[in-house]
């Protein structure tokens, strides 16, 4: 994927031309990007956003989009100048409530100047009124607006934000959310968390959704369109909403067989993560023609196509696992995928356990023993795999049999201790593969410094004896397929998805 970056000297030298007002000698325009050198122009630098209030209108007729972002933060540096990553329209920006200028640049920039420059440590409020089509934008060739016959849906990652919010793109800065939607009546908009009110006036009907724990803006997700929504509780008390679109037609009834079971997968997960960390949980299936599925904080986004040869319950196992792995904990780069990935593919190895289809032990012997030393599979490396290659298979298969590598090298009740400590110890925050390895360490009192080398950052394939030392693949014959191993492979279409 190409992308386009400014050399570093050539933004200094832009900026020394800039006046720059006396009583802010010091002050000079926040990073266009937060520093993730996967993607070095997401992100911005010089703030950090604790809430996102939208108070957006949708019209599915034409796709069009608007509204008023009001956005808190806190600066980090004295800025004359910040950046947001966007694509729609602004109409006007208010900084603190004055004003402020604003230009676009590069990909996704937006560039706000307030009047008076911002001290570092200040409270800012940035209030941004904007209108577009999200649909007839495009960002390096590409969109994650997906348009449906009844309305849109925002569902991408690592980028999602930029098709219907200003935001700091970036899982480092997370903040909550209160989304307001009006739509036309008989139209449902579908976001994170809690429904915390419906209204109705004219013939528009507004959505309030409040998302109140931190949650990183790749995770918020916006759906408009006919939807049927189911409500309930899980057995340990998590309040249930699920939306099916009304057009699912053969796949309606297939996708509720999976998606119903929500709340009793997301109770079986907690035995090994911990207490489900959020106070709402569901998921949603728009009628769009997406492959994937995505981890949206509380309500997963699922596509029609998953449940085309019937029921998958693996696809919700993997989504719902992200909700510790990737939601509560999240990347502190995106070089770290393998934190969230690895894990969610592991939880649908634990699943198929749990359905009498296979040992997560026998899958990693699979795993191995069906990849060949020349296969690509082993030159990649799920610890810090590239921007090209973060959602390869390797980084989900590869990805959990380092896991059951590790856990056959420490014992399970380390392991398992592992797996529930982290999301705590990390808990609403972000973390590297390196924090992982530590933690391990820790824990475990072992150091592991070649287990996590061979497993995660070799580009080849670990010989036959290494592998064995690790208990991986110790029979001379090759593993029968696991029974689950069809059904796991189902869950992959994300990896040909491509932008
Ligand atoms: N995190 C998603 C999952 O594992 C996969 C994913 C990667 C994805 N890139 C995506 C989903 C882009 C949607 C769009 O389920
Ligand atoms: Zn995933």
């Amino acid at each position: 994927m190409h992308r386009r970056f400014f050399a570093p000297g050539v933004l200094a030298a832009a900026s020394v031309l800039l006046a720059i007002p006396a009583s802010a000698a010091s002050s000079a325009p926040g990073a266009s990007g937060i520093g993730d050198p996967y993607y070095p122009a997401y992100g911005n630098g010089g703030y950090d956003v604790s809430h996102y209030d939208l108070r957006l209108k949708y019209q599915p007729a034409t796709d069009r989009l608007e509204g008023t972002a009001t956005l808190l933060a806190r600066t980090t540096e004295d800025l004359s100048r910040f950046n947001l990553d966007f694509l729609l329209d602004v109409g006007e920006v208010q900084v603190n409530g004055a004003k402020a200028s604003f230009a676009t640049s590069g990909e996704h920039e937006l560039e706000i100047t307030p009047k008076k420059a911002l001290a570092k440590g200040s409270h800012v409020t940035i209030v941004i009124r904007y209108s577009g089509v999200p649909s007839g934008e495009k960002a390096y060739g590409f969109t994650s607006w997906h348009r449906t016959a009844d309305g849109g849906v925002a569902a991408n990652e690592p980028e999602a934000a930029w098709w219907w919010f200003p935001s700091n793109d970036h899982p480092l800065d997370k903040a909550t959310y209160d989304v307001s939607v009006q739509v036309p009546d008989g139209t449902q908009a579908i976001s994170n968390g809690t429904l915390q009110s419906t209204t109705s006036r004219l013939g528009w009907t507004r959505y309030n959704w409040r998302s109140n724990k931190p949650q990183a803006t790749y995770l918020a997700t916006l759906a408009v369109g006919k939807f049927d929504i189911t409500t309930g509780r899980s057995e340990s008390g998590i309040p249930v909403v699920n939306a099916y679109s009304k057009d699912l037609g053969d796949n309606d009834g297939a996708a509720r067989a999976s998606i119903e079971r929500t709340g009793e997968i997301a109770d079986w997960l907690a035995e090994y993560f911990g207490p489900y960390p959020f106070n709402a949980l569901g998921g949603y299936v728009p009628n769009t023609n997406t492959g994937y599925a995505l981890e949206t904080q509380t309500r997963p986004f699922y596509s029609p196509r998953q449940f085309a040869a019937g029921s998958n319950t693996q696809v919700v196992v993997h989504e719902l696992a992200h909700q510790w792995y990737g939601d509560l904990v999240s990347v502190s780069g995106w070089k770290d995928i393998w934190i969230n990935e690895g894990f969610a593919r592991y939880a649908q190895w634990l699943w198929s356990e749990h359905e009498g289809e296979g040992t997560a032990q026998e899958i990693a012997d699979y795993v191995y023993a069906t990849r060949a030393a020349d296969d690509p599979f082993w030159t990649v490396r799920p610890g810090d795999p590239g921007p090209d290659n973060q959602f390869h298979i390797a980084v989900y298969d590869r990805g959990a049999l380092a896991l059951q590598a590790l856990r056959n090298e420490i014992g399970d009740e380390d392991f398992f201790a592992i797996l529930k400590g982290w999301t705590q110890k990390y808990a609403y925050g972000n973390a590297s593969v390196g924090d992982f390895r530590a933690y391990a360490e820790q824990v475990s009192g072992q150091s592991l410094g070649s287990l996590f080398d061979t497993w995660l950052f070799e580009p080849s394939k670990p010989v036959a004896a290494t592998a064995r030392s690790a208990s991986i693949s110790r029979e001379s014959v090759a593993p029968a397929q696991p029974k689950s191993w069809r059904k796991i492979a189902a869950t992959n279409d994300v990896h040909d998805h491509g932008h």
